[in-house]
């Protein structure tokens, strides 16, 4: 039984085949900013106070005109689908069952329909950009005819950081027969994500994208395929066509910089995500807990500031809340939990980091989440 979410990492890295865990796992390079991510967190001490009433505690918010039981929400993460069968239909239900918010990636392996056939509320989508806009703006269009609210425009992969442990696990690097004997090799040593995931699940199809893909459908010829599409042209000239694509909520993932949340305040998006993608592409650069306050300060009042990476428990999101963050997504988080064990997992994983995060509130003496902010952090 997992108490926290290391306890589901330990069991994802059991269940899942060597590529798809590492995959999850790892992050850019030498993975310097993917530690930072982590330690910068863990040195940020709550400020514990005490005697303070706090049988009333609320975790609850209002974010793009919606409830949400508490300041959460599931991040977008491409190729989810293939950690569990039909992975992202099960994580879109377990979101919707803890209140929270759902972000569906553009390079899912269930695609928007067959995800808002099992959801019962509307979820979010996040979009690369690709080349082709014609394609992109169809793929918007579905998204709004599939009940997507909030478009989540992830802006900080024009070109993908170099992994080396995908190269080193056989994702990356090994192409046609020899990638997928390699791949198939460690399937075989994971049979009950063989079974249940790689013969019955059907996770090699790739939903949104994949009419661009045609008849390609090895997961090389996908990588070679987003190396090929994603467009590194793209600038914030390119907000003017998504907005005329897209009417609702618009947040601007991927941002590091206030000079850079400024412009999307310019450019009137109704949100930003300050996030590093994990650690997973420029490595070196500031955490998220590194770069938020100045950037909290640089567009307060202006958008909703989210925030991810290196977010572990319920007491990395009160930290991040700390710093000014409105909401937190999530990424490995719910990975290894869908990874270990499908839905359930998810849903008893959101379990944990709510009571963790009602702990933190209470035993910082405040009882809403508007209450946490940089008081609540030992200067
Ligand atoms: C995709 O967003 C990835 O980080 O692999």
């Amino acid at each position: 039984m997992a108490a926290s979410m290391s306890d589901y990492r330990k069991l994802a890295r059991r269940r899942l085949p060597k590529f798809l865990f590492e995959y999850v796992d790892g992050g850019s390079y030498d993975e310097v900013t993917l530690r930072r991510n982590r330690t910068d967190l863990q040195n940020m001490a709550l400020r514990q106070r005490v005697l303070r009433d706090v049988s009333n505690v609320d975790l609850g918010i209002e974010l793009f005109g919606r409830r949400q039981s508490m300041p959460i929400a599931l991040g977008p993460i491409g190729l989810a689908g293939m950690l569990a069968r039909r992975g992202e239909r099960q994580a879109v239900v377990a979101a919707e069952d803890a209140g929270i918010p759902f972000c569906l990636s553009t390079v899912s392996a269930c695609s928007l329909s067959e995800v808002a056939d099992a959801a019962r509320a509307p979820f979010w989508f996040q979009l690369y950009m690709m080349r082709d806009r014609g394609f992109v703006r169809d793929l918007l269009a579905q998204a709004r005819e599939q009940g997507c609210k909030v478009l989540v425009f992830t802006v900080d992969m024009p070109v993908p950081g170099a992994r080396y442990r995908d190269y080193r696990s056989g994702l990356a690097g090994a192409s046609g027969l020899r990638g997928a004997v390699r791949r198939g090799g460690q399937a075989l040593r994971h049979p009950g994500w063989a079974i249940d995931v790689g013969l019955c699940g059907r996770p090699h199809s790739l939903g949104n994208v994949a009419p661009l893909l045609g008849r390609k459908t090895g997961l090389d010829d996908f990588f070679a395929w987003m190396r090929g599409n994603f467009d590194p042209s793209v600038t914030w000239r390119d907000l003017e066509f998504i907005r005329g694509a897209w009417d609702g909520p618009l947040v601007i993932k991927g941002i590091l910089d206030a000079d850079d949340a400024r412009a999307a305040a310019d450019l009137g998006a109704e949100g930003i995500v300050v996030s590093n993608h994990g650690g997973r592409q420029l490595d070196g650069v500031p955490s998220t807990a590194e770069a938020l306050p100045a950037i909290v300060d640089a567009v307060t009042g202006r958008l909703k500031v989210l925030a991810d990476s290196g977010v572990r428990s319920g007491l990395d999101v009160a930290r991040l809340l700390c710093l000014g963050a409105d909401c937190v997504l999530l990424g490995r988080a719910w990975a290894y939990a869908l990874g270990a064990g499908g839905g359930t997992a998810v849903r008893h994983m959101l379990t944990l980091f709510q009571a963790e995060l009602r702990v933190a509130l209470s035993l910082t003496g405040v009882n809403r989440i508007a209450e946490l902010d940089r008081e609540a952090l030992v200067a």
